[in-house]
């Protein structure tokens, strides 16, 4: 049991490793001064060439944020948040222990099952109330949720086969790829050949190419009963992006306690002439800060393991 809000706020934001992030960089860190808990994004796991304006590495720290945000509430503390728009992104008092909901306890256990799955989805689609309670998820967390029509998946396949192939064809990109991917990434970050597929499903749109196969059974499947969506919002900066990344966290929870499977693809969103389409595509009415694919998957095989973290002491400082 956890007793001061100090232990509150360092268990939570030990929760928190587990939120997802590009590349599994896990780009931020924590600091517990007393009763607050402050957020910082980490520079030196930012990608440089996939992510320059650090859109993604916010993102990832604002889906931590969430993260921890969902621990706290578990562990019976009633909190205020505040993000300045600078650094800390973020910081948490917490402000008194209140009785723990047993909702609460349940998202905390949703957060610990959550993954990444890149097999292919089953022909089954994921039913239009659980895509509107995605969708609620998403404005909870403070952004919304743009689900494509067939024909703008159409045009969301050329874009992503464009973007993939600018990406291969550059040869920084391609070498900050190959220091994130594949192997077994035993230093506690990066994606393990564990969690990639041994061959690419044969999608419609295609899945991130990270120039390695992995050992995962991906399946035979199609992605002919997925939805893609555009997680959107009204701004462009720093504070709107950790705004995404904690309608990220909100909306995956929301997906896994129904048995959806969210894949998230980046490319499009990493480089100008893609996100510019994605804009298009949005009407020009909002931000594109990320692509999601939405399907259900084959529930008779195990899903991928998790991903690895950093220990607690990589991310966690407590001030005296
Ligand atoms: C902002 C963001 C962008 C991501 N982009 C991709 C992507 O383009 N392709 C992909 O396969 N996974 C993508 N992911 C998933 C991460 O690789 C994954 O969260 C990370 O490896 C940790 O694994 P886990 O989600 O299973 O815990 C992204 C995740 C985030 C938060």
């Amino acid at each position: 049991m956890t007793t001061t809000a100090s232990e509150a706020l360092a268990a939570a934001a030990d929760a928190a490793r587990l939120a997802p992030s590009v590349h599994n960089t896990q780009p931020w860190r924590w600091v517990v001064r007393g009763d607050r808990l402050e957020l910082y994004a980490e520079p030196g796991r930012q990608l440089r060439e996939q992510d320059a304006d650090g859109r993604l590495m916010v993102l990832s720290c604002g889906a931590a944020l969430h993260h921890a945000l969902v621990a706290l509430a578990a562990s019976g503390w009633k909190y205020e948040v505040d993000r300045p728009s600078g650094e800390p992104l973020a910081v948490v008092r917490a402000v008194e222990p209140v009785p723990a909901d047993p909702h609460d306890m349940h998202r905390l256990q949703l957060l610990r099952v959550r993954r990444t799955d890149r097999r292919a989805v089953t022909e089954e689609p994921v039913s239009e109330e659980a895509l509107d309670a995605l969708a609620a998820g998403a404005r909870r967390g403070g952004a919304r949720l743009h689900v494509l029509r067939h024909d703008q998946v159409l045009q969301l396949a050329v874009m992503i086969e464009h973007a993939g192939e600018a990406e291969s064809r550059d040869e920084r990109m391609r070498a900050e790829t190959a220091a994130w991917a594949g192997g077994e990434r035993t230093g506690g970050t990066g994606v393990p050949a564990t969690a990639l597929p041994a061959q690419r499903p044969l999608t419609t749109v295609a899945e991130r190419d990270f120039g390695v196969a992995g050992t995962l059974a991906a399946g035979e499947g199609h992605d002919a009963a997925a939805n893609y969506a555009i997680l959107y919002g009204d701004g462009d900066e720093r504070p709107d992006w950790l705004r995404a990344g904690e309608a990220l966290g909100e909306l995956w929870l929301t997906a896994t306690g129904r048995g959806a499977a969210v894949l998230p693809l980046s490319s499009p969103v990493e480089l100008e002439f893609t996100r510019a389409a994605l804009r298009r595509m949005l009407g020009e009415v909002g931000w594109p800060y990320l692509v999601l694919r939405l399907g259900v998957a084959d529930p008779e095989h195990a899903g991928p393991p998790h991903t690895p973290r950093l220990g607690t002491d990589e991310v966690i400082t407590v001030a005296e």
